[in-house]
């Protein structure tokens, strides 16, 4: 399966969605992590070797690729209008984090405009969802409102997730009360692709 993470915005957890799914499905199948963001984070992420699957640039993957059974695709905020149509070609599943933030909620509604023309399979994770307050209720309301697919399993706000890739781990490496909360959140999202 090929999947895509893709936003119109910056700082959405994209990088911290593609690792955490990475990492849910190298569990079941070899999985190629491709970094196809210029910043290269996730491949800043695995250099210290801890990640529990394979990271490749967009350059070095193309002779990667027919290794591995699943391929999660980590891309750069603001792709231009003929990156997203690739990506919606290329890819069995894009996925769109969203945090509840009324901006990002509406680039991601900008998002989708743009790709339901290209007929793409596509699905909004809500991202970063701070549970002391009703936002990621809110947003729930507002997306389920204009009918987009959105996956069940919200990503919650946790400073594990803030601190792992300095340590060069997934979350569930990372010693904190609620990296298993973390972990569990990501697998959830996984069971639902896979579902
Ligand atoms: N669920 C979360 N809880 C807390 N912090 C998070 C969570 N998800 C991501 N972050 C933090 O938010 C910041 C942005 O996340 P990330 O790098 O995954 O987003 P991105 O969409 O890939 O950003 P960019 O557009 O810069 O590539 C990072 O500091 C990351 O550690
Ligand atoms: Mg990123």
């Amino acid at each position: 399966m090929i999947i895509a993470i893709t936003a119109l915005k910056g700082g959405v957890g994209k990088t911290t969605t593609a690792v955490h799914l990475a990492a849910y499905f190298q569990t079941i199948a070899p999985t190629l992590l491709i970094d196809a963001d210029k910043n290269r984070s996730a491949l800043v992420w695995s250099k210290e070797d801890k990640l529990p699957f394979y990271v490749a640039s967009q350059a070095g993957s193309p002779g990667l690729i027919s290794k591995f059974t699943h391929i999660i695709i980590d891309t750069q905020a603001r792709p231009e209008p003929e990156e997203l149509e690739d990506l919606a070609i290329g890819s069995d599943l894009l996925i769109l984090p969203t945090t509840p933030n009324h901006l990002d909620l509406d680039s991601t509604v900008k998002a989708i405009e743009l790709l339901k023309p290209l007929k793409a399979n596509y699905k909004v994770l809500l991202t970063k969802v701070d549970s002391r307050t009703i936002n990621g209720r809110e947003a729930r309301k507002f997306l389920e409102a204009a009918q987009l697919p959105l996956f069940k399993t919200d990503i919650p706000l946790l400073v594990a997730f803030q601190r792992s890739p300095s340590r060069g781990v997934i979350v569930k490496d990372f010693p904190d009360e609620r990296s298993h909360l973390g972990w569990s959140k990501y697998v959830a999202v996984g069971k639902e692709i896979l579902r």
